[in-house]
């Protein structure tokens, strides 16, 4: 193994899910029910710094300038352990972490925080891994963090083995010029966390209905991006969000995470679509904030009838955006 450099500092995007992760065949090693299909989001991105350093005694851990000394912190030991083991070394890391986009607005940072995590954890090892292999790497830490590895409009294959899991791109991001407009519908952290929500899946009785029917929701959604027809994507992205939902709310204990308001959204951006034309829908992951995936041509409208929703309403838009990438390396 080579043992310089020692630092490195790796960025990576937010992704949003069109056919989702929800539930695991095996939860240690993160091996997802199904596969599914995602957006990177060029506009909310994780920058972290990873510094592998033989005077630690320990992993440190900043997110935003905060020391973490919670469960952050154990998350990304684990990881970091997980790392170690693979590499064969004995070293602790000095890690900073910046979000780009406001924390506690319930927006995800698991994924590009694993994503970028691990790109510039390896990177800082010296290493200079395929994709795939930082993607495997990546799902170990978060699920949805092998997704913000490769760029754009990417898939995630279940597959059966840590080696076989893996995310990788099929279109990239300028293939389609989709705009996520994302209604922060509350800032509270959720109380139940994907990772809790993971295990619990199986407790539904549409658990295994979603799961069987998840391949044909993927080739369709799939086919549509690569077609750029709206319409065909429209409906399945909203489908597929629905079940995810159905099963959540069918599980035990059950986990409700639409709000009053994330449901009026959700009824407005269909009459918005079906009766009035505008290229909009909805999905909504662990939370009440409503993602509205529309064209960039109606984006402006979009926000602007969001807002006169409810005018309390924050909004965080962003395109269509590349993979993780390594932005410095340093002895
Ligand atoms: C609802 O990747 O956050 O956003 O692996 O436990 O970190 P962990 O879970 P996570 O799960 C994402 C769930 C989702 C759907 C999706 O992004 O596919």
């Amino acid at each position: 193994m080579v043992d310089e450099p020692q630092t490195a500092t790796a960025r990576a995007h937010s992704n949003i899910a069109f056919v989702k992760y929800w539930g695991n065949r095996d939860h240690r090693l993160r091996l997802p029910a199904n596969s599914s299909i995602s957006m990177n989001l060029a506009d909310l991105h994780t920058t972290t710094t990873v510094a592998w350093d033989d005077d630690l005694k320990h992993d440190t851990l900043t997110i935003n300038g905060a020391i973490a000394a919670d469960s952050a912190l154990e998350r990304v030991r684990n990881h970091l352990d997980m790392l170690r083991a693979r590499f064969k070394t004995s070293r602790y890391a000095r890690v900073r972490s910046t979000n780009n986009f406001p924390m506690g607005t319930g927006i995800a940072s698991s994924a590009s925080a694993f994503a970028a995590l691990t790109a510039a954890a390896c990177a800082a090892l010296g290493l200079e891994l395929p994709e795939r292999e930082l993607s495997t790497l990546a799902r170990r830490g978060s699920g949805s963090a092998a997704r913000s590895i490769p760029s754009g409009y990417v898939e995630w294959h279940a597959g059966d083995s840590h080696e076989t899991s893996f995310a990788e791109s099929f279109a990239p991001p300028e293939h389609w010029d989709l705009i996520d407009i994302i209604a922060i519908v509350s800032r509270a952290h959720k109380r139940t966390s994907s990772s809790a929500g993971h295990e619990t899946a199986d407790s539904s009785v549409l658990q295994p209905a979603r799961i069987s029917s998840a391949a044909e929701r993927l080739r369709v959604v799939k086919s549509a991006i690569m077609s750029r027809d709206f319409e065909q994507f429209a409906s399945v992205v909203e489908e597929d969000s629905n079940l995810m939902h159905a099963v959540m709310m069918t599980s035990d204990p059950p986990l409700f995470y639409w709000a009053p308001l994330s449901f009026a959204i959700m009824k407005a951006v269909r009459y918005w679509r079906t009766i009035e034309k505008l290229q909009v829908c909805y999905t909504l992951d662990a939370g009440p904030n409503v993602h509205c995936i529309c064209a960039a041509s109606d984006a402006n409208e979009v926000s602007a009838r969001l807002r006169s929703l409810s005018g309390e309403l924050d909004i965080l838009r962003s395109s269509a955006g590349g993979g993780a990438c390594v932005l410095s390396l340093r002895d």
